[in-house]
């Protein structure tokens, strides 16, 4: 019994009878000036680069963790996003250092802000702002908590993705439609249904599904990397129980644990600056939801038809109360 609620439990948003769909349009002006793919680091040796090579890095001297690092110039004075995971009680203040195509810069002062939706958990989403300083071509990013960068040897650098290119640039995405699955836990092995989902989003004009990944069963497994070597499916691995104890459920109250949801809050933001370059679209649902369009073909006629309706918009949120297991919102 218990083993069926749990899988059941597995996929739904925190939101339990209202499903969300967000869907955002990440072509507003502002995310026009940048390029996903970073620039080669020909000269690093002089920083005492030691980079993280994974989704989730503690980060030196605090209780918190680091994902990953943006570059996000839409917000007047700041020129870096990081997306982390922050402990709610142990704020300080930190400070931005970068590595300048191969030397060290100067620290920058840095903006936390923690997501107010942390539902109790003791952990929470956090978005960290600062500015690169002047005459700095910066490749890495990571965060101090002295104003001075005399003890670097230990800290480890995140790359800065989504890289500012001139204005003029024309954008053209690689993708249409990415959708974001947060995360994937407690060896989640429902074949059918992933198969099912995944060829139906690419019969929508779906290109690119995100998936977090904490564990899946072994089926699950050689299915998505099958379509990952393909080319559908993008996995990103999220080993977030290695560091913290990830919650079941969405409030803290009745669930317990370090952090709601396997850390959902966080790797969907995350999914969202990860794809705004690449993507005319992301949607973030479970694999569960299937947005299926009636008047169109497909999803992105759908949105483009939306956007011309709504030009200055750049999020659609679809509300729809859940009556079965397989959900389907209809335009
Ligand atoms: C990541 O880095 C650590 C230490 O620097 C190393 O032990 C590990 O093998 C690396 N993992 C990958 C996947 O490169
Ligand atoms: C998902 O994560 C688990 C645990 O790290 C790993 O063993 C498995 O290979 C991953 N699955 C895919 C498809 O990447």
């Amino acid at each position: 019994m218990e083993k069926t609620r749990q899988l059941k439990l597995k996929f739904f948003l925190f939101i339990n009878a209202i499903f969300i769909f967000i869907i955002i349009i990440t072509t507003v002006r502002t995310s026009r000036s940048y390029r996903s793919i970073p620039p080669p680091c020909g000269a690093l040796d002089t920083c005492p680069l030691q980079l993280s090579n994974q989704s989730i890095t503690p980060l030196e001297n605090t209780k918190h963790f680091l994902v990953s690092a943006y570059m996000d110039q839409r917000v007047k004075g700041f020129d870096i996003r990081i997306i982390g995971i922050f402990r709610r009680d142990s704020i300080q203040t930190l400070y931005c250092l970068f590595c300048c195509s191969g030397h060290l810069s100067t620290t920058t002062p840095v903006t936390v802000s923690v997501h107010s939706d942390h539902f109790g958990f003791p952990f929470s989403a956090t978005d960290v702002m600062c500015q690169i300083p002047p005459n700095c071509e910066a490749t890495h990013v990571t965060l101090l908590t002295q104003p001075d960068s005399v003890e670097v040897s230990n800290q480890r650098w995140l790359p800065i993705k989504n890289k500012e290119t001139s204005k003029e640039e024309e954008k053209t995405f690689q993708f249409d439609f990415t959708v974001c699955i947060s995360t994937l836990f407690g060896e989640y092995n429902n074949v059918l249904q992933f198969a099912q989902t995944l060829e139906m989003y690419r019969l929508l004009g779906v290109d690119r599904v995100v998936i977090y990944n904490t564990s899946a069963g072994p089926e699950l497994n050689r299915l998505l990397k099958t379509y990952s070597e393909e080319g559908l499916v993008e996995m990103v691995e999220w080993p977030i129980h290695k560091y913290l104890n990830p919650s079941n459920g969405w409030l803290f109250s009745k669930h317990g644990g370090d952090l709601q949801y396997y850390g959902q809050l966080v790797t969907l933001n995350d999914c969202i600056y990860r794809s705004m370059d690449w993507s005319r679209y992301v949607l973030l649902n479970d694999i569960d939801e299937i947005i299926m369009p009636y008047q169109h073909d497909n999803l992105k006629s759908m949105m483009d038809m939306l956007q011309q309706q709504h030009p200055d918009v750049g999020y659609f949120v679809h509300l729809t109360i859940l009556h079965f297991t397989q959900t389907y919102v209809i335009f």
